[in-house]
């Protein structure tokens, strides 16, 4: 893995956002991967500021989300849908009919994981994935456990999780219980991963992820197993 190591949080996301672009740029019909979490919000940025300034054309880029909360609705503006369309989708020129985000409001949760799933597959894969990781080392919704899923699943988060997203709710009684999410294979079917990572509570999950172990209890550690994959993260994140 390579390791980026930044000042602070505005370079991290300057960094990121110039991997994407390069991505953008030599392939005006690449497949983004893209993370909701506050850590990305700042590479978001800086990609709608350079659409701005005529350096960046989304309009034959696919774009597909790692994971949804279920149930939701697109509505929401908890969802993942929702941020995605606000902190970035309505701000560039990309085609919203080639936004993908798995659908919170499926009827059968189980039914839309294997038509995500064989979406992706058919797509090839991201050409580049942005990730963010959870404090517990969980990568989209693949929360630590014995056992991890290969492919995009339906799943059930942790406490720890929904404390930690619990911020952007009311109150942790209204974040969803369950998400779609991604499983292992399918993040690690893109061609290059950027994992972002700020601030000290992010420190103890770094650390895992660097240990040079892969387990199950720090999902990032499976980041080890693919050859392209770059943490970018400040300081904070890497010193503790
Ligand atoms: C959420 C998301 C992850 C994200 C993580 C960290 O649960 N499903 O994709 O990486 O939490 O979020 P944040 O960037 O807000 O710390």
């Amino acid at each position: 893995m390579k390791i980026v190591c930044c000042n602070d949080y505005k370079e991290m996301s300057r960094v990121g956002a110039g991997m994407v672009a390069e991505i953008v740029k030599s392939k005006p019909a690449c497949v983004l991967g893209l993370a909701t979490g506050s850590t990305p919000e700042g590479l978001y940025a800086e990609l709608i500021d350079m659409y701005k300034k005529g350096e960046l054309d989304f309009s034959e880029v696919t774009t597909v989300n790692l994971d949804e909360y279920y149930p939701i609705s697109p509505e929401n503006e908890q969802s993942y849908r929702y941020f995605m369309n606000t902190k970035l989708f309505d701000h560039v020129n990309v085609d919203k009919a080639n936004t993908h985000v798995p659908s919170g409001s499926a009827e059968d949760a189980a039914a839309e994981a294997a038509r995500y799933e064989s979406f992706v597959r058919s797509l090839g894969g991201a050409d580049i994935q942005i990730l963010g990781i959870g404090r517990n080392g969980h990568i989209a919704f693949n929360e630590p456990a014995e056992a991890l899923y290969p492919a995009t699943h339906v799943t059930g988060l942790t406490e720890d999780t929904i404390d930690a997203n619990a911020r952007f709710f009311a109150s942790a009684d209204e974040v969803p219980t369950k998400a779609l999410t991604m499983g292992m294979g399918t993040i690690l079917s893109a061609k290059k991963i950027i994992i972002l990572a700020n601030g000290k509570g992010k420190h103890e999950a770094v650390s895992a992820m660097l240990s040079g172990m892969v387990t199950t209890s720090c999902p990032a550690s499976f980041l080890n197993l693919h050859a392209d994959v770059t943490l970018i993260c400040d300081r904070e994140a890497y010193e503790g």
